[in-house]
């Protein structure tokens, strides 16, 4: 479902979903949000027609309550697959738990939303990527587009969003397998930022050595360990 202006992909979404009839992988998308939304309460800005906004239905009850944010990881790895193959000499890495950073800037932002209706669970998978947006203000980590990153850019909107399709799809079903979430793991920490790096947390240095199956930040300090919930602890990157 192709609109071009809503309040938020993931809200449109959502009432699509309640008035029923909408199958699993169903899609929303917009040229142009008038209050889209970001993580933490934060509001998502971008022009009309120039960046991917989409919203995707899934309905993932083969994960349980530990392994679930390997969903995260695995929308994460699909979109990054995207934007490597479209900016092949850039550096693209996820930064934990599910930002895409090309060369240390964001490029695209994720919000996974989940609602109860009963026993089901419905999730709705916001993406927000940077196409030709060329001007950022509000952001608190400097941002970047496709087309600031490599400026002779001829794709289209709507060619990046059937690729996120296909990819996400591809990495949903090894999410799927009886070992997926390992798998998904494993790759999502190979593309890791700041992997084997030290960042700050809170005050103290520490090394990033991978993430756990339940999503959790792993990290080390001599012969200390520490497992890290989003938003648990501040964590300074560079
Ligand atoms: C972030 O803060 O990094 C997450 C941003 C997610 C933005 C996308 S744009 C499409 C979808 N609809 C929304 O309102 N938000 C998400």
């Amino acid at each position: 479902m192709q609109y071009d202006k809503v309040m938020s992909t993931n809200d449109m979404l959502m009432e699509k979903i309640r008035e029923g009839n909408l199958q699993e992988g169903a899609i929303v998308l917009a040229g142009e949000q008038m209050r889209g939304r970001g993580q933490h309460g934060k509001a998502w800005e971008s022009p009309a027609g120039r960046n991917v906004l989409m919203s995707i239905y899934l309905k993932p009850s083969f994960l349980n309550g530990t392994n679930f944010p390997m969903l995260a990881s695995c929308i994460a790895l699909g979109v990054r697959a995207v934007l490597q193959r479209h900016l092949p000499e850039r550096e693209l890495r996820v930064k934990w738990p599910n930002d895409i950073l090309c060369n240390g800037k964001k490029i695209c932002g994720i919000l996974i939303e989940n609602h109860l209706n009963g026993v089901q669970s419905t999730t709705i998978v916001g993406i927000g990527i940077n196409v030709f947006q060329s001007i950022f203000h509000a952001f608190e980590r400097q941002a970047t587009s496709i087309l600031l990153e490599q400026p002779g850019f001829v794709g289209s909107v709507s060619s990046i969003c059937s690729d996120v399709c296909e990819w996400v799809e591809r990495y949903y079903l090894t999410l799927r397998q009886p070992n997926g979430p390992q798998q998904i793991r494993d790759l999502y920490v190979s593309q890791l930022y700041r992997l084997n790096e030290q960042v700050l947390v809170d005050a103290t240095s520490w090394m990033i050595t991978g993430v756990s199956l339940s999503g959790k930040l792993l990290l080390q300090n001599g012969d200390h360990r520490l497992e890290l919930e989003h938003n648990e602890k501040k964590i300074t990157w560079n």
